[in-house]
């Protein structure tokens, strides 16, 4: 990513990767899915010198998003797919893993309607709706960097466990496999890789070689 610093800091107990993307220029940043953890976080983000203008979400399971409140201030935007705002608000059966469930958290600020270009601040990426995980689920792309939450991990896909959809799953994982080029791709938990080796040793990818 031209003019920006990618940071990242593990989350929740459940090891959730939150990303920071700083730009070199302004010092402003953008988090992906601060999942718990505040002071780490915060810590980070005073270490390289840098304020949250920007949140974004891949989908809005706790680990994910609970952070979210305590990270934003007036100028922060949130952003999420439009399938998830509502886990912005309910509480669900995660509230029983975690000793405090901080919902409801307030609105969202971009609510994402469609797939394709946004830009919020002085960042810009391109949103892929992948639902499976969950229905809101989705994939936030940088130049040549794809964050692709819980959707696609190094050598695993993410689980339908937790009220997702295996169909659509294999339907998301197929348009992945289908997106031209190849990127870098940070996931929602675990080490980072790249599409083009998802594409040839991943179980869950490589089933739709021709
Ligand atoms: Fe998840």
């Amino acid at each position: 990513m031209v003019g920006i610093e990618l940071y990242r800091v593990t989350v929740s107990q459940l090891a959730t990767n939150c990303y920071i993307l700083k730009q070199k220029r302004t010092r402003n940043a953008l988090v992906i899915d601060p999942g718990a953890d505040y002071g780490k976080i915060k810590e980070k983000l005073d270490s390289i010198n840098a304020a949250c203008k920007v949140i974004l979400l891949t989908h809005g399971h706790f680990d994910h998003i609970f952070a979210v409140d305590d990270l934003r201030n007036k100028l922060t935007r949130v952003g999420i797919y439009k399938d998830d705002e509502h886990m912005l608000y309910e509480k669900d059966v995660f509230s029983t893993m975690v000793p405090y469930d901080p919902r409801p958290l307030y609105p969202a600020d971009v609510v994402f309607d469609h797939e394709g270009r946004y830009k919020i601040d002085e960042f810009e990426f391109n949103v892929i709706h992948t639902p499976g995980h969950t229905r809101g689920s989705c994939v936030y792309v940088f130049e040549d960097c794809m964050f692709t939450g819980d959707t696609l991990f190094r050598g695993a896909a993410g689980t339908v466990l937790f009220g997702g959809d295996e169909d659509e799953l294999n339907e998301s994982l197929r348009r992945l496999y289908n997106y031209p080029g190849d990127y870098a791709v940070f996931p929602g938990h675990d080490a980072p890789t790249t599409l083009s080796d998802e594409r040839e040793s991943n179980p869950y990818m490589r089933r739709f070689k021709r």
